[in-house]
């Protein structure tokens, strides 16, 4: 499963970029508000960093500004990933700017039946938002389990990108499902690191090393 990294921070997308462990970035405009910076200007940067898809977002509504926009939003890098939200001028778009040869990345998807659409549009990457799901007492894993079934019985190439990960528990779950791609952001990805007997033994071997005195450098 690949990792995107779910954020316009710099610094946060640096970090894990060197270790390794950034695929791919995306954004959204409540992350480019959050990160107070301009989006053309944020972009291109995070473009110049990081090798895989970054998707950029659309603001308009309407297929013809939606289009226009991402065509702007593709000549920043190669790399871009128009993102465009699942409604039906969204997926006008898509198909459009897939036809282009572009990279899209079609969000706000809730439903398998959304996510049949955005592939039929040409969709490189479907985000499904797996938290927001959770947050109103349905599965968000379950959505994920659908759309990869679906897609796997038809041979859709467009890549499941889980989205609206909130815990490191999303990320190995997506992993067992199948999902492509898991975007989550820094903290969630640190997270995984964490496991309570890790930091107990590391503790008992610290004792030890403590009482004996041990030393390497
Ligand atoms: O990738 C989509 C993500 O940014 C939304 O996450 O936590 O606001 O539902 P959240």
């Amino acid at each position: 499963m690949k990792f995107f990294v779910d954020t316009a921070e710099i610094d946060q997308i640096k970090e894990l970029n060197d270790l390794g462990m950034v695929d791919g970035v995306t954004t959204n405009p409540s992350l480019i508000a959050k990160s107070g910076r301009d989006i053309l200007e944020v972009t291109k940067e995070i473009c110049d960093i990081v090798s895989g898809p970054v998707s950029a977002e659309v603001v308009a509504l309407d297929a013809d500004t939606m289009l226009a926009e991402g065509r702007k939003l593709a000549k920043i890098a190669d790399n871009i990933a128009v993102k465009v939200p699942l409604t039906w001028a969204g997926l006008k778009t898509c198909k459009a700017l897939s036809d282009d040869g572009i990279m899209v990345n079609v969000t706000l998807c809730f439903s398998a039946n959304q996510a049949i659409l955005a592939a039929k549009a040409g969709a490189t990457f479907i985000s499904p938002f797996i938290g927001r799901l959770d947050d109103l007492n349905m599965d968000g894993l379950d959505l994920i389990e659908d759309i990869r079934t679906i897609y796997d019985n038809y041979g859709f190439e467009t890549n499941i990108l889980a989205a609206s990960i909130r815990s490191a528990n999303h990320m190995s779950e997506c992993a067992k499902i199948g999902a492509d791609v898991a975007t989550a952001p820094p903290a969630v990805i640190k997270a995984m690191a964490n496991h309570v007997l890790t930091d107990k033994g590391l503790a008992g071997f610290m004792a030890d090393v403590e009482k004996a005195g041990i030393k390497i450098l």
